[in-house]
């Protein structure tokens, strides 16, 4: 039975995954602040090596780094704290545990807000100098918005810049960017006085906001065999927001 720790499983697109993941027969182990087999805030070091020593014995053949949290969400701070250091903390820290896993796969899961304009590049540069007190402190001075898409934006360089080494060790590391899901954190940033209106008036091709399942079955994807030859992807899942923004990216 293969074994996949999931953060942020309590909720949105993490709880989905494990659902998923339940009825195909697997095992989750889910880290979250409530609801889940590990209890550990991933936004502090302390709770990110409380968690890490809590899994310390387990074996792990994929893991899922989805916990974050809104531009809307307070203390700013605490978003690059989760969204970037929370994601990349648990992957290094169970990448020996994963290099020891049956065929194993990682997914963090990002945003389409990282290609987004706004990004502080001096968030991204803190995010990946490992400079979490800087990053921190720029996140305060740019507001919500610059410190989740910097955070975001930072953890997709991340993973691309980790992943051929992933792949070497036999790890595929892989990445989504979703668009808008209707989850709690979409709600709770729909009901925000300055960012409900931003929501409402982003151009999504599909003319929907997304459903944490269409996620979910991404993610999976990307964990199982038929993606075995995918490493250091970024998938965006977001209704054609980011080819209707950046058609040329490529
Ligand atoms: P959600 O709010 O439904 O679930 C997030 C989960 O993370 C919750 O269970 C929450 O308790 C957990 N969490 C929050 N702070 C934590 C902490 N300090 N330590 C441990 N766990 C913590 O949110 P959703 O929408 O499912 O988001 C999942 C991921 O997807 C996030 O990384 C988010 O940035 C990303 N995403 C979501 C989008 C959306 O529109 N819903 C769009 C793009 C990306």
């Amino acid at each position: 039975m293969r074994v996949t720790v999931v953060t942020g499983s309590a909720s949105g697109i993490g709880a989905a995954v494990r659902r998923r993941l339940e009825a195909a027969g697997g095992r989750v182990i889910g880290v979250d602040l409530h609801d889940a087999d590990v209890v550990a805030d991933l936004a502090s070091a302390e709770g990110r090596a409380r968690a890490l020593a809590a899994l310390g014995d387990e074996r792990v053949d994929g893991l899922v780094a989805c916990a974050g949290i809104g531009p809307h969400a307070e203390p700013v701070a605490a978003i690059v704290s989760l969204n970037y250091f929370g994601a990349w903390g648990i992957l290094d820290g169970l990448a020996p545990a994963l290099a020891s896993g049956t065929r194993p796969a990682a997914v963090a899961v990002a945003s389409n807000s990282a290609v987004l304009p706004g990004v502080d590049d001096a968030i991204v540069a803190a995010c990946l100098d490992g400079d979490e007190d800087e990053a921190r402190r720029r996140a305060i001075a740019g507001g919500g918005h610059s410190a989740y898409a910097g955070a975001k934006l930072a953890l997709l360089r991340r993973i691309r810049r980790e992943a051929p080494a992933w792949a070497a060790r036999g790890i595929r590391l892989n990445a989504v960017a979703p668009g808008p899901v209707m989850t709690p954190l979409l709600r709770g940033g729909l009901e925000h006085p300055v960012y409900g209106p931003a929501i409402r008036g982003f151009p999504v091709p599909a003319g929907r906001f997304g459903t944490p399942d269409e996620i979910a079955a991404t993610i999976a994807f990307l964990l199982g065999a038929e993606a075995a030859f995918c490493c250091g992807a970024v998938l965006f899942v977001d209704g054609g927001t980011d080819a209707l923004l950046r058609p040329d990216a490529f």
